[in-house]
């Protein structure tokens, strides 16, 4: 009996090295472990030998080894399947990742399309420019000469070189007078920064979107008709607004558009200061010495500039309580925006 079962053993790894494909293996198992295997046929034959116990054992250990070693050539077998489908795998293609978990935009981003959209439909082309600018753009052509106190409203991160953050995205305004003339319709959303300390409406990185338009003719009522067209189309639906008096420098007579905060519908919350109503448009008739600066004949042309905040305008188109919110990472929250 012994001899026969270490003929079997024998027999049994030349066949388990053999066999190199998971049909050849399961083949190997029904052959020995099978009902009418092998090692099946060696328990029946007890029967007939003398020293069942011995015989017993010899035999359950070869069906326990014929068994583990089966198992760990399919697991082998497994692994190298799948490492050879890598290896065969054609250039890593990120659209199969996309298919599977497709991303989405950003609020602000959102609303960017939006206006840029709707101001394409009004004739203004969309400008990119830089976040690093110098004092000259960000300042000098906007009317703010060095010591002047409205620059105390604008501190920034300043470079080694006297460069600096952009500000505001009032600071391409000279670029783009110098790069197209008069008459000129454009727009300009940017990313902007301040040395601000946070809070539930200040950010130390926050967007904006400039538009300016210039021709000949261009008055305050061209102005507020752009305003309120631009305010109605963004929230697809009735707005209140108000226009009063304010200064920036680089506009005369210059305004802030306020619209009744829709956090809190006028009542007053953190998100409005409690005033009820929320900055979102300063604008103006642009100053004639800017638009000289920027090379335009003031004899001739006059013309309008706004910065609208884009993420004040996110806060209230999505409802959005806190600004730290858009820039937290926290893509669960920021993936549940759509284009209203
Ligand atoms: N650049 C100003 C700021 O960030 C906003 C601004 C005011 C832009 C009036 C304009 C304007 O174009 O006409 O505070």
């Amino acid at each position: 009996m012994k001899e026969r079962i270490e003929q079997l053993k024998k027999e049994f790894s030349e066949a388990l090295a053999a066999a190199a494909t998971e049909e050849a293996l399961e083949a190997l198992r029904v052959a020995y472990l099978g009902k009418k295997g092998a090692i099946t046929d060696l328990m029946k034959s007890l029967r007939d030998v003398e020293d069942k116990k011995s015989a017993g054992q010899w035999i359950n250990e070869f069906k326990t080894l014929a068994e583990s070693e089966i198992a760990s050539a399919a697991a082998a077998l497994k692994d190298a399947a799948i490492k050879a489908q890598i290896r065969s795998a054609k250039k890593f293609n990120p659209t199969l990742i996309a298919e599977r978990e497709l991303g989405s935009y950003h609020p602000i981003t959102l609303c960017t399309k939006d206006l840029e959209e709707i101001f394409m439909g009004m004739g203004f082309t969309i400008e990119d420019y830089a976040e690093i600018v110098g004092d000259y753009e960000c300042f000098e052509a906007l009317n703010i000469p060095k010591h002047h106190p409205a620059r105390d409203m604008q501190d920034t991160y300043y470079l080694e070189n006297g460069q600096l953050l952009k500000t505001h995205t009032s600071a391409a305004q000279n670029a783009i007078m110098k790069k197209y003339g008069a008459p000129l319709r454009a727009i300009f959303p940017g990313r902007c920064f301040r040395n601000e300390s946070t809070d539930a409406c200040h950010e130390n990185t926050f967007f904006q979107m400039e538009g300016m338009m210039i021709d000949e003719n261009i008055s305050i009522s061209n102005l507020i008709y752009f305003m309120k067209t631009m305010l109605s189309q963004v929230f697809k639906r009735d707005i209140k607004v108000r226009l009063r008096p304010g200064f920036f420098p680089f506009v005369e007579p210059g305004f802030e558009l306020d619209i009744n905060c829709l956090i809190c519908g006028g009542e007053g919350c953190p998100s409005c200061k409690n005033s009820g109503w929320l900055e979102l448009c300063p604008c103006g008739m642009i100053h004639p010495n800017v638009l000289r600066d920027g090379g335009i004949d003031t004899e001739k042309y006059t013309g309008f500039a706004f910065g609208l905040g884009l993420t004040r305008l996110a806060m209230m188109r999505y409802g959005v309580k806190d600004i730290r919110d858009f820039n937290s990472g926290n893509l669960k929250a920021l993936s549940q925006f759509k284009s209203l």
